[in-house]
């Protein structure tokens, strides 16, 4: 539980927080109000661990001195809300606990009055113990009361508010964008209002305030900031959640190094306040074509090696006709040496599963050694000279295991990133007690589709290079990855009207639809708009590593389960035939039948 920086003032509930009660308040009366934490009998008197938000507090009830009080106490339950009063008094030697800031006292309680009672809770509030969390988020009034929880709540809001006060220390302005909005496009699907007075229009929730975010540059806000609310429908996991926070930044009149430059002084002093030890600033940064090279993800995790080598070169030209025919068609053959492991025949097939998830075939395992240079039958496709270039490429010596994935480039590096994350988890190798910051930059702006090309980010960054070679052209990108996560991303942005048009020719909108999507930008960009850049970061995802949890449900008070559902209020829910009629819109499927129970 977190101490309270503020007295309560005192009211007929209470003139003390229970965590404020030390041996200094010894011989005083204090009123204190919460939830019966714990109560033990014991020698014919009555103990209650009383908590409130600020800790815990020992009561304890006489039979003689009173009897009333003793006779209520008696009654008392585990979550049972109470206000007592008593004396301040020091605990026997024998019972002072050392271990609470509140364990060289008691109250004696000469007065106490039940504000409310409480069911037995379905999981017990009182000790850390894993409860499933369908039953959590079902109950999670409960599940908030528990002191791990209220932790996470106040390291989350101590997080913001660093964030808040180092930007409102630098002149950024917070302003509000709407949520009602049009869409944005971010990569992923929008959640749709229907308008009631615009019957057949929608209203799309913000997937991001990107473009208000430049509208307000155009507008001189020069320095602007939210902490902003954005809704993505996509598929979810561990770090995604389909409505999430960003800290969300713009500049006018500024390049990469003033953006990253504003982001490492706002994340340093996060990472401060949390306690959460990192490498000191300037952090490192590292190509998107290295970084998906050596560790086959554009968020690479840093803290261990296990690095990937592409060895196509190497060993193009071998008697191995698998490998043989993906370099022919185009691909690479890459791998990694993931040092002296001892895995069973079942143990490296299993690994064919990992990288079967990121579209690979199998993985080839080879083990260093021998005569040959390589143990087992793989070694009598290739040259000694081809042999041994790979164990020199891969720095192998005998024994070391080399895992070797061969397919086109991006799946075998997803493949291989997927297998290094594997290896690393399984063997133990990723240091718990370090963390590591990258910053990922050089990426590329377009990404070729089936009939013409997809921006990589958001079509607002700035390109480089030639619109004749949309392929080839970079944009002024930046992310941050922490130990393996991408906690943020942003860019510089396109500030004149012409290349805006140009980006949005290459996605294939042409003018007209570009203009009925994005007229209100390409109008802005019309009349002034200064450079400028910004940057998002997942403020949940933030909280979740700096809190060591491994899903970000468990850094938001009332989250959506994977299916996007949330078990306390039961939403999304159908609604009455009459609602739907008001909005003009019609249902293709039947509601659905309601649960039993
Ligand atoms: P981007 O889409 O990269 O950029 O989002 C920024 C950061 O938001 C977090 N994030 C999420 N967190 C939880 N659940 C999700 N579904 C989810 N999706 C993204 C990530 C990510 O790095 N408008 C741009 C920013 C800009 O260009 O300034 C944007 O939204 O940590």
């Amino acid at each position: 539980m977190s101490s309270m920086q503020v007295a309560p003032s005192a009211n007929r509930y209470r003139d003390t927080w229970c965590g404020d009660l030390t041996a200094e308040r010894s011989g005083t009366t204090a009123r204190v109000s919460g939830w019966v934490h714990r109560r033990r009998d014991h020698g014919g008197l009555i103990f209650i661990d009383l908590r409130d938000r600020s800790g815990i507090v020992q009561l304890v009830f006489h039979p003689d001195t009173s009897g009333e009080a003793f006779a209520a106490a008696e009654r008392l339950r585990p979550e049972h809300v109470v206000s007592a009063f008593g004396q301040v008094v020091d605990r026997e030697p024998a019972n002072v606990n050392p271990n609470l800031p509140t364990g060289a006292i008691e109250i004696a309680v000469t007065d106490m009055t039940v504000l409310a009672e409480s069911e037995t809770p379905p999981f017990p509030i009182d000790e850390d113990v894993p409860v499933d969390e369908m039953l959590r988020l079902q109950h999670r009034a409960l599940d908030l009361r528990r002191e791990s929880m209220q932790q996470v709540m106040a390291l989350r809001h101590r997080i913001v508010k660093t964030m808040r006060d180092v930007l409102d220390a630098r002149d950024f302005l917070e302003v509000e964008t709407p949520i009602l909005t049009r869409s944005t496009p971010e990569g992923a699907r929008d959640f749709l209002v229907p308008s009631r007075l615009q019957p057949g229009s929608w209203y799309a929730l913000p997937q991001s305030p990107q473009l208000f975010k430049q509208l307000l540059m155009v507008a001189g806000y020069e320095r602007y900031f939210q902490i902003a609310r954005c809704f993505r429908d996509e598929d979810l996991r561990g770090f995604r959640q389909p409505e999430f926070t960003q800290l969300d930044l713009e500049m006018a009149f500024v390049d990469e190094e003033d953006v990253i430059g504003v982001m490492e002084t706002v994340m340093s002093a996060v990472f401060a306040a949390a306690d959460f030890a990192v490498p000191p600033t300037p952090w490192p940064r590292l190509a998107y074509a290295e970084a998906m090279l050596k560790y086959g993800s554009d968020k690479p995790d840093t803290r261990f090696g296990l690095r990937i080598s592409d060895l196509s070169d190497i060993l193009r030209g071998s008697d191995f006709k698998v490998f043989e025919s993906v370099l022919t068609g185009g691909g690479v053959i890459r791998a990694f040496n993931a040092g002296p492991r001892e895995m069973s025949r079942s143990e490296l097939d299993g690994l064919n599963e990992v990288v079967q998830r990121h579209g690979a075939k199998a993985t080839a395992p080879i083990v260093v050694g021998g005569s040959a240079g390589w143990v087992g039958n793989l070694a009598k496709f290739f040259t000694p000279e081809q042999i041994a270039a790979v164990n020199e490429a891969l720095g192998a010596s005998d024994g070391d295991l080399l895992l070797f994935v061969a397919d086109q480039e991006s799946t075998a590096a997803a493949a291989l990133g997927a297998l290094r994350l594997e290896i690393a988890g399984r063997f133990g190798l990723i240091p718990e007690d370090r963390h590591e910051l990258v910053w990922v930059v050089d990426f590329p702006m377009f990404e070729p589709t089936a009939d013409g090309f997809t921006a990589i980010h958001h079509p607002f960054s700035a390109p480089t290079g030639d619109f004749a070679d949309p392929a080839g052209m970079m944009s002024r990108n930046y992310d941050l990855a922490l130990d393996g996560v991408e906690i943020g991303g942003g860019s510089i942005r396109i500030h004149t009207r012409e290349v805006q048009e140009q980006v949005f020719k290459v996605l294939g909108l042409d003018e007209e639809e570009a203009q009925e999507r994005f007229g209100f930008l390409l109008d802005a960009l019309k009349y002034g708009a200064p450079p400028h850049g910004g940057i998002a970061m997942g403020i949940d995802r933030i909280v979740a590593i700096l809190a060591g949890r491994d899903s970000i449900r468990d850094v938001i008070a009332f989250p959506k389960t994977a299916s996007g559902a949330d078990p306390l209020t039961g939403a999304p829910a159908p609604v009455s035939e009459e609602q739907l009629r008001e909005l003009g819109v019609k249902s293709l499927v039947p509601p659905p039948v309601p649960a039993a129970g």
